[in-house]
Protein backbone atom coordinates (compact mmCIF):
# COMPACT_ATOMS: atom_id res chain seq x y z
CA UNK A 1 0.00 0.00 0.00
CA UNK A 2 1.63 3.30 -1.00
CA UNK A 3 2.13 5.12 2.10
CA UNK A 4 2.03 8.98 2.85
CA UNK A 5 5.39 10.77 3.33
CA UNK A 6 6.32 11.82 6.66
CA UNK A 7 7.23 15.67 6.66
CA UNK A 8 8.48 17.32 10.23
CA UNK A 9 6.11 15.73 13.26
CA UNK A 10 2.72 15.76 10.94
CA UNK A 11 1.91 13.34 8.19
CA UNK A 12 1.30 15.28 4.83
CA UNK A 13 -0.43 13.21 1.89
CA UNK A 14 -0.67 13.74 -1.59
CA UNK A 15 -4.35 13.72 -2.50
CA UNK A 16 -6.77 13.63 -5.11
CA UNK A 17 -10.45 14.60 -4.57
CA UNK A 18 -12.18 13.32 -7.76
CA UNK A 19 -15.59 15.80 -8.31
CA UNK A 20 -15.24 19.98 -7.80
CA UNK A 21 -18.76 19.89 -6.96
CA UNK A 22 -19.88 20.81 -3.07
CA UNK A 23 -18.43 17.87 -1.67
CA UNK A 24 -15.22 18.13 -3.62
CA UNK A 25 -14.77 21.95 -2.86
CA UNK A 26 -15.09 21.71 0.99
CA UNK A 27 -12.90 19.02 1.00
CA UNK A 28 -9.94 20.08 -0.86
CA UNK A 29 -9.95 23.74 0.61
CA UNK A 30 -10.06 22.00 3.72
CA UNK A 31 -7.29 19.41 3.61
CA UNK A 32 -4.91 21.88 1.52
CA UNK A 33 -5.43 24.24 4.54
CA UNK A 34 -3.38 21.41 6.64
CA UNK A 35 -0.80 21.17 4.61
CA UNK A 36 -1.70 18.32 2.34
CA UNK A 37 -1.07 18.29 -1.22
CA UNK A 38 -4.59 18.74 -2.82
CA UNK A 39 -5.03 18.21 -6.60
CA UNK A 40 -8.91 18.24 -7.93
CA UNK A 41 -9.68 15.79 -10.66
CA UNK A 42 -12.58 17.40 -13.02
CA UNK A 43 -13.40 16.44 -15.83
CA UNK A 44 -13.23 19.83 -17.01
CA UNK A 45 -10.28 20.96 -15.49
CA UNK A 46 -9.79 24.26 -17.97
CA UNK A 47 -13.29 25.43 -16.93
CA UNK A 48 -12.56 25.18 -13.23
CA UNK A 49 -8.80 26.30 -12.59
CA UNK A 50 -9.84 29.72 -12.24
CA UNK A 51 -12.21 29.14 -8.98
CA UNK A 52 -8.84 27.81 -7.24
CA UNK A 53 -6.28 30.29 -8.96
CA UNK A 54 -4.52 31.77 -5.76
CA UNK A 55 -5.06 28.96 -3.85
CA UNK A 56 -2.82 25.94 -2.81
CA UNK A 57 -5.54 23.16 -4.56
CA UNK A 58 -4.17 22.47 -7.62
CA UNK A 59 -6.44 21.46 -10.34
CA UNK A 60 -6.09 18.08 -13.40
CA UNK A 61 -7.93 15.48 -15.10
CA UNK A 62 -9.41 12.67 -13.49
CA UNK A 63 -6.82 10.42 -14.56
CA UNK A 64 -3.68 12.86 -13.55
CA UNK A 65 -4.99 13.88 -10.38
CA UNK A 66 -5.43 9.78 -9.60
CA UNK A 67 -2.31 8.76 -10.92
CA UNK A 68 -0.46 11.57 -8.97
CA UNK A 69 -1.84 10.54 -5.50
CA UNK A 70 -1.63 8.23 -3.08
CA UNK A 71 -4.73 8.81 -1.34
CA UNK A 72 -8.12 9.21 -3.75
CA UNK A 73 -11.41 10.90 -2.69
CA UNK A 74 -14.69 10.04 -4.51
CA UNK A 75 -16.75 13.27 -4.56
CA UNK A 76 -19.00 12.17 -7.61
CA UNK A 77 -22.43 10.94 -8.12
CA UNK A 78 -22.70 7.58 -6.36
CA UNK A 79 -25.10 6.39 -8.94
CA UNK A 80 -21.98 6.21 -11.86
CA UNK A 81 -18.83 5.77 -9.58
CA UNK A 82 -18.52 1.84 -10.18
CA UNK A 83 -17.96 2.37 -13.93
CA UNK A 84 -16.27 6.02 -13.55
CA UNK A 85 -13.64 4.13 -10.52
CA UNK A 86 -13.24 1.12 -12.14
CA UNK A 87 -11.82 2.82 -15.59
CA UNK A 88 -9.14 4.19 -13.17
CA UNK A 89 -8.14 0.53 -12.00
CA UNK A 90 -4.29 0.84 -12.67
CA UNK A 91 -4.06 4.38 -11.42
CA UNK A 92 -5.63 3.63 -8.19
CA UNK A 93 -4.01 0.16 -7.28
CA UNK A 94 -1.81 0.05 -4.02
CA UNK A 95 -3.38 3.29 -3.19
CA UNK A 96 -6.08 4.17 -0.73
CA UNK A 97 -9.40 5.46 -2.04
CA UNK A 98 -11.78 7.10 0.12
CA UNK A 99 -15.34 6.71 -0.90
CA UNK A 100 -18.18 9.64 0.37
CA UNK A 101 -20.39 9.33 -2.45
CA UNK A 102 -23.50 8.40 -2.09
CA UNK A 103 -25.76 5.96 -4.56
CA UNK A 104 -28.88 6.59 -5.22
CA UNK A 105 -31.37 6.84 -7.97
CA UNK A 106 -32.47 10.03 -8.59
CA UNK A 107 -36.50 10.42 -7.98
CA UNK A 108 -39.14 12.77 -9.98
CA UNK A 109 -39.25 15.85 -7.95
CA UNK A 110 -34.80 15.48 -8.11
CA UNK A 111 -34.36 14.33 -4.77
CA UNK A 112 -32.05 11.52 -3.72
CA UNK A 113 -34.29 8.34 -4.32
CA UNK A 114 -34.07 4.94 -3.90
CA UNK A 115 -30.99 3.01 -3.20
CA UNK A 116 -28.68 2.31 -6.43
CA UNK A 117 -27.79 -0.83 -4.47
CA UNK A 118 -30.35 -1.94 -2.58
CA UNK A 119 -28.77 -5.70 -1.13
CA UNK A 120 -25.21 -4.54 -0.75
CA UNK A 121 -23.57 -1.08 -1.28
CA UNK A 122 -21.34 0.65 -3.37
CA UNK A 123 -18.71 0.20 -1.45
CA UNK A 124 -18.55 -3.47 -1.62
CA UNK A 125 -18.68 -3.71 -5.57
CA UNK A 126 -16.08 -0.53 -5.48
CA UNK A 127 -13.89 -3.03 -3.65
CA UNK A 128 -14.69 -6.11 -6.09
CA UNK A 129 -13.62 -3.94 -8.84
CA UNK A 130 -10.56 -2.58 -7.43
CA UNK A 131 -8.85 -5.30 -5.47
CA UNK A 132 -5.29 -4.08 -5.69
CA UNK A 133 -7.05 -0.53 -3.82
CA UNK A 134 -8.38 -0.13 -0.52
CA UNK A 135 -11.49 1.36 -0.47
CA UNK A 136 -12.76 2.88 3.25
CA UNK A 137 -16.00 4.51 3.15
CA UNK A 138 -16.55 7.75 5.55
CA UNK A 139 -17.93 10.95 5.87
CA UNK A 140 -21.74 10.10 3.47
CA UNK A 141 -24.04 10.39 6.77
CA UNK A 142 -24.25 13.74 6.82
CA UNK A 143 -24.31 17.42 4.80
CA UNK A 144 -21.17 18.41 3.22
CA UNK A 145 -20.52 21.19 5.45
CA UNK A 146 -20.10 18.83 8.21
CA UNK A 147 -17.53 17.16 6.38
CA UNK A 148 -14.76 19.88 7.29
CA UNK A 149 -16.72 21.66 10.02
CA UNK A 150 -17.91 18.56 12.76
CA UNK A 151 -17.94 21.15 15.62
CA UNK A 152 -19.87 23.60 13.84
CA UNK A 153 -23.34 21.24 15.02
CA UNK A 154 -25.01 21.34 18.25
CA UNK A 155 -24.56 17.70 18.93
CA UNK A 156 -21.45 15.67 18.16
CA UNK A 157 -21.53 14.28 14.95
CA UNK A 158 -20.47 10.76 14.13
CA UNK A 159 -18.06 10.06 11.11
CA UNK A 160 -18.16 6.44 10.58
CA UNK A 161 -15.38 3.80 8.59
CA UNK A 162 -15.95 1.03 6.87
CA UNK A 163 -13.15 -1.06 4.77
CA UNK A 164 -10.88 -4.28 4.66
CA UNK A 165 -7.31 -2.77 5.01
CA UNK A 166 -6.79 -1.19 8.64
CA UNK A 167 -3.80 0.58 7.60
CA UNK A 168 -5.82 2.51 5.55
CA UNK A 169 -8.62 3.31 7.48
CA UNK A 170 -5.46 4.93 9.73
CA UNK A 171 -4.33 7.15 7.48
CA UNK A 172 -7.93 8.12 6.85
CA UNK A 173 -8.56 8.53 10.50
CA UNK A 174 -5.31 11.00 10.29
CA UNK A 175 -7.25 13.12 7.74
CA UNK A 176 -10.34 13.17 9.20
CA UNK A 177 -8.60 14.68 12.19
CA UNK A 178 -7.03 17.42 9.76
CA UNK A 179 -11.02 18.07 8.89
CA UNK A 180 -11.70 18.33 12.59
CA UNK A 181 -12.63 14.97 13.77
CA UNK A 182 -11.59 14.32 17.16
CA UNK A 183 -10.71 10.55 17.28
CA UNK A 184 -13.66 9.68 19.82
CA UNK A 185 -16.23 10.75 16.98
CA UNK A 186 -15.24 8.49 14.88
CA UNK A 187 -16.70 4.91 14.79
CA UNK A 188 -14.71 1.71 13.39
CA UNK A 189 -17.70 -0.08 11.54
CA UNK A 190 -15.28 -2.96 10.64
CA UNK A 191 -14.83 -4.23 6.76
CA UNK A 192 -16.68 -3.20 4.06
CA UNK A 193 -19.56 -5.24 4.05
CA UNK A 194 -20.42 -2.40 7.07
CA UNK A 195 -20.72 0.29 4.87
CA UNK A 196 -24.26 -1.27 3.74
CA UNK A 197 -25.47 1.00 7.04
CA UNK A 198 -23.84 4.24 6.73
CA UNK A 199 -25.11 4.34 2.68
CA UNK A 200 -28.61 2.97 3.48
CA UNK A 201 -29.06 6.31 5.85
CA UNK A 202 -29.74 7.52 2.16
CA UNK A 203 -33.20 6.74 2.63
CA UNK A 204 -34.02 9.11 5.16
CA UNK A 205 -32.39 12.02 3.61
CA UNK A 206 -35.24 13.17 1.24
CA UNK A 207 -37.71 13.44 4.07
CA UNK A 208 -35.29 15.35 5.90
CA UNK A 209 -34.05 17.44 3.24
CA UNK A 210 -37.84 18.50 2.20
CA UNK A 211 -38.16 19.28 6.05
CA UNK A 212 -35.33 21.52 6.69
CA UNK A 213 -33.59 22.43 3.69
CA UNK A 214 -30.25 21.86 3.07
CA UNK A 215 -29.16 22.74 6.61
CA UNK A 216 -25.90 21.26 7.91
CA UNK A 217 -27.11 17.87 9.64
CA UNK A 218 -25.49 14.65 10.65
CA UNK A 219 -25.98 10.98 11.65
CA UNK A 220 -24.63 10.93 14.66
CA UNK A 221 -24.14 7.80 17.73
CA UNK A 222 -25.64 8.90 20.78
CA UNK A 223 -24.38 7.10 23.56
N1 LIG B 1 -23.93 17.33 -1.01
C1 LIG B 1 -23.86 16.70 0.16
O1 LIG B 1 -24.17 17.27 1.22
C2 LIG B 1 -23.36 15.29 0.23
C3 LIG B 1 -23.24 14.69 1.49
C4 LIG B 1 -22.74 13.37 1.56
C5 LIG B 1 -22.37 12.70 0.41
N2 LIG B 1 -22.53 13.31 -0.81
C6 LIG B 1 -22.14 12.57 -2.00
O2 LIG B 1 -20.90 13.11 -2.48
C7 LIG B 1 -20.87 13.07 -3.91
C8 LIG B 1 -20.68 14.48 -4.43
O3 LIG B 1 -21.79 15.26 -4.00
P1 LIG B 1 -21.89 16.81 -4.35
O4 LIG B 1 -23.01 17.35 -3.56
O5 LIG B 1 -20.54 17.43 -4.25
O6 LIG B 1 -22.32 16.72 -5.87
P2 LIG B 1 -22.14 17.82 -6.98
O7 LIG B 1 -22.09 19.18 -6.35
O8 LIG B 1 -23.15 17.52 -8.02
O9 LIG B 1 -20.68 17.51 -7.55
C9 LIG B 1 -20.36 16.27 -8.13
C10 LIG B 1 -19.13 16.45 -9.00
O10 LIG B 1 -18.78 15.20 -9.55
C11 LIG B 1 -18.13 15.41 -10.81
N3 LIG B 1 -18.66 14.47 -11.80
C12 LIG B 1 -17.96 13.49 -12.41
N4 LIG B 1 -18.74 12.80 -13.23
C13 LIG B 1 -19.97 13.34 -13.18
C14 LIG B 1 -21.20 13.07 -13.84
N5 LIG B 1 -21.33 12.07 -14.71
N6 LIG B 1 -22.25 13.85 -13.56
C15 LIG B 1 -22.14 14.86 -12.67
N7 LIG B 1 -20.99 15.17 -12.03
C16 LIG B 1 -19.92 14.41 -12.26
C17 LIG B 1 -18.37 16.86 -11.19
O11 LIG B 1 -17.14 17.54 -11.07
P3 LIG B 1 -16.30 17.87 -12.41
O12 LIG B 1 -17.28 18.56 -13.32
O13 LIG B 1 -15.23 18.76 -11.92
O14 LIG B 1 -15.82 16.57 -12.96
C18 LIG B 1 -19.36 17.38 -10.16
O15 LIG B 1 -19.12 18.72 -9.83
C19 LIG B 1 -22.18 12.42 -4.33
O16 LIG B 1 -21.99 11.05 -4.49
C20 LIG B 1 -23.10 12.68 -3.15
O17 LIG B 1 -24.12 11.70 -3.06
C21 LIG B 1 -23.00 14.58 -0.92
Amino acid sequence: MAGPTHHKERTLTNIAILGSGRVGGVLAAKLADSGHQVTIGSRNAADISATWAGTPVAVADTATAAESATVIVNATPGDSSLERLSALRSALAGKILIDVSNATERGPDGMPGNLRYPNDSLAEHLQAALPDTAVVKTLNTMIFTVMADPRGLKIPPTAFLSGNDGAAKDTVTLLLADLGWPAEWIQDLGDVTTARGPEAVMLLVPALLRRHGMIPFSLTIAH
